[in-house]
């Protein structure tokens, strides 16, 4: 163990994987994509949907993720290879690939966010409309889209350059808790917002009319999402934890900050959008269109609009670190390369397969790669990938390697609860959302 731990680097304690693991899966999809769908899907019902598969769906396969990372010490191939010889290093592989494809559209996204910060500093000003254009025409301009798209990657490839303890570690020290305090800012002038009673009832009463098969579908993916599961993540970060960590707690603290973080972003964001009256439903341009302008009328518009995103960069840049070191994990274990090396070169990989993403004229088709990259990934390879996961952790690793890896306050009750969940409940559920995304998807 002491030759691995010196080659690959380690978290230097529980405090520092919890806030690197809170990193990745606080994102953009807390911030953009949870307020956009809660919008689209009619509040509180979706929430609580949402809530739910967070529990049965997301928390036992976390830990799974965790625990096979932690066991084995070693990048997603390798740990697979580790547990069970035969094809199942395949599921590591699929994991890297699909961190390698998310990046490279998630820059793109991280990279208007950079774009709106730019445009906050300088100020929201004009008509509503000459506002609202700035993200069409963001959007249509791949030299734009790719210039900012640079600029992040720049920044990723920079911080995972420094390795885990002080690259990584140490900019979700610095990242995460300014993050809270941003977003705790926010939420406090929300609240004093007209239109915050509503908002509040909106996200928190539910209305069960409104639940239909796709609303269902949409929050288990969500949960899936927003927990970064599915692509050997948290297998990789796991793999930089000591063996006297509580696994259940670190899942559990993990969860209820990512949760947290979300709820909190539909708290800013909805009373902003009910004071102002404008339709909840928009979809994907609900920050990028409607909060600029609303920026532009508020009270104290100018300074919430730079903290909002500049928020939004924070969270897409601990995300984005957490995907490229999937790959850099891999080529350092499994290939031997240096972490310099490593870094450079998974680094120039997404960087170049971004500008697919960027450029909105390149498709297959009607369809531009942004959506393919999206697709292909949040609704193939993210479910199968979890998938196959909870599979392998509930019928391939021994209850010896489970019992050793769980702190004996995790009585037997709850071992065999999870094992049970694992087995047979959460595969199941996760079947169901991939037969029905790939069903969407063809159909
Ligand atoms: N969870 C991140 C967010 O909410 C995005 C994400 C999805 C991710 N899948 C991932 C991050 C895999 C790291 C690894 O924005």
């Amino acid at each position: 163990m002491a030759m691995i731990k010196g080659s690959r680097g380690h978290w230097s304690g529980k405090m520092g994987f919890i806030l690197a693991a809170a990193g990745s899966a606080i994102g953009l999809g807390n911030i953009w994509k949870f307020p956009y769908m809660t919008g689209v899907s009619g509040g509180g019902a979706f929430v609580l949907i949402y809530l739910v598969s967070i529990l049965i769906i997301g928390m036992p396969i976390m830990m799974a993720e965790i625990m096979i990372g932690r066991h084995t010490q070693k990048d997603p191939i390798g740990a697979f290879k580790s547990l069970k010889s035969g094809p199942y290093w395949l599921i590591g592989a699929m994991g890297i690939l699909t961190t390698i494809i998310i990046l490279s559209f998630y820059s793109v996204v991280a990279g208007w966010s950079i774009h709106f910060l730019y445009e906050a500093i300088f100020g929201f000003s004009g008509s509503d409309a000459s506002i609202q254009n700035i993200f069409s025409n963001l959007y249509a301009s791949g030299l734009k889209s790719s210039l900012w798209h640079t600029v992040f990657m720049l920044m990723v490839v920079g911080i995972v350059l420094g390795g885990v303890k002080n690259g990584i570690e140490k900019w979700n020290k610095i990242l995460m808790p300014s993050l809270f305090i941003i977003l705790i800012i926010l939420m406090i002038y929300s609240l004093t917002l007209d239109g915050a009673p509503k908002a509040l009832s909106f996200l928190f009463k539910p209305d069960f009319s409104k639940i239909t098969p796709q609303i269902v579908l949409d929050a288990l993916g969500q949960a899936f999402f927003t927990l970064s599961l599915g692509v050997c993540m948290m297998v990789t970060y796991g793999s930089y934890l000591n063996k006297d960590s509580n696994l259940p707690t670190a899942t559990l603290t993990i969860t209820a900050l990512d949760t947290m973080i979300a709820l909190i972003a539909g708290i800013v964001i909805f009373p902003i959008v009910f004071t102002f009256n404008v339709e909840p439903t928009q979809g994907p341009g609900l920050i990028f269109c409607t909060l600029p302008v609303l920026f532009a009328k508020m009270p104290g518009g100018y300074i919430i609009a730079i903290a909002f995103f500049t928020l939004l960069l924070f969270a897409a840049l601990t995300s984005g670190i957490s995907l490229l070191e999937v790959s850099v994990s891999y080529l350092i274990d499994e290939k031997k390369f240096s972490r310099k090396k490593a870094t450079l070169s998974a680094g120039i990989a997404v960087y170049i397969l971004g500008f697919l993403s960027a450029w909105p004229e390149i498709k297959i088709g009607k369809t531009t790669f942004f959506d393919i990259f999206d697709k292909l990934a949040t609704n193939i390879t993210m479910p199968l990938g979890g998938l196959l996961i909870t599979l392998f952790a509930g019928w391939f690793i021994s209850k010896q390697i489970k019992q050793d890896n769980l702190p004996k306050v995790f009585s037997s009750l709850g071992l065999d609860i999870w094992n049970f969940l694992i087995k047979y409940i959460t595969p199941a559920f996760v079947f169901i959302i991939f037969i029905a995304k790939l069903y969407e998807l063809i159909f």
